[in-house]
């Protein structure tokens, strides 16, 4: 009987086929499958997606909060806060840390492929988020004066600066995307959020 079922779901008229098989089985921020784009605005479109990036990001931070509880050790706290963000976010090809080490930016705990593990000094987008102490989104790294590429399939980023409690930057939150303008005002308004308690 599941088998005639399943024979029947093959044959299933193509109205159907989006029901059956969503087109974004991931949990990417995407309309739900079965809603046509054409019924709704553009406006309503970045809207929804807005909503459905936000809620995410709310979600991977309940998480973290009684994971990091479980020790005050900022290793192990950046290295949780890298793999959380990577795993749940599909647009995230590069998720990690640059620290300050004698004045130099290092490496630290990350997720992806291999990095530069220490960065030519003031260059790029990592400096530049230590040099403006602020948060850095790059819709086209291959347009950003001084871009250091680690790997070449980057081609957006951002950078957020982690700052200690007496204000001075130690270091960034640095995510790299294969996509083109990847990062929004709502990455930028979580991520922070999410640095602010490592
Ligand atoms: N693109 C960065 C270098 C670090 S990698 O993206 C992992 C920069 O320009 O500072």
């Amino acid at each position: 009987m599941i088998l005639a079922f399943l024979r029947g779901l093959e044959k299933a008229p193509t109205f159907l086929v989006p029901i059956i098989n969503p087109p974004f089985a991931d949990n990417s921020p995407h309309l739900s499958p079965g809603v046509s784009s054409k019924s709704v605005s553009a406006r309503r479109m970045r809207m929804d997606k807005k909503d459905t990036l936000a809620k995410r990001y709310e979600r991977i931070f309940s998480q973290l909060i009684p994971l990091l509880s479980k020790t005050k050790n900022s290793t192990a706290r950046m290295a949780t806060i890298a793999s959380l963000l990577h795993l749940k976010m599909p647009r995230f090809f590069w998720t990690g840390f640059y620290a300050l080490d004698r004045g130099e930016l290092t490496v630290g705990p990350y997720q992806g492929p291999l990095a530069c593990l220490v960065l030519e000094k003031k260059k790029g987008v990592c400096w530049a988020g230590v040099l403006r102490r602020r948060t850095i989104i790059v819709p086209d790294v291959h347009k950003f004066p001084g871009h250091i590429a680690c790997d070449s399939r980057s081609n957006s980023e951002i950078v957020v600066p982690l700052f200690d409690a007496k204000g001075k930057v130690w270091g960034v939150l640095d995510i790299d995307s294969r996509e083109l303008d990847a990062f929004s005002e709502v990455d930028r308004e979580w991520l922070e959020k999410i640095v602010g308690v490592i």
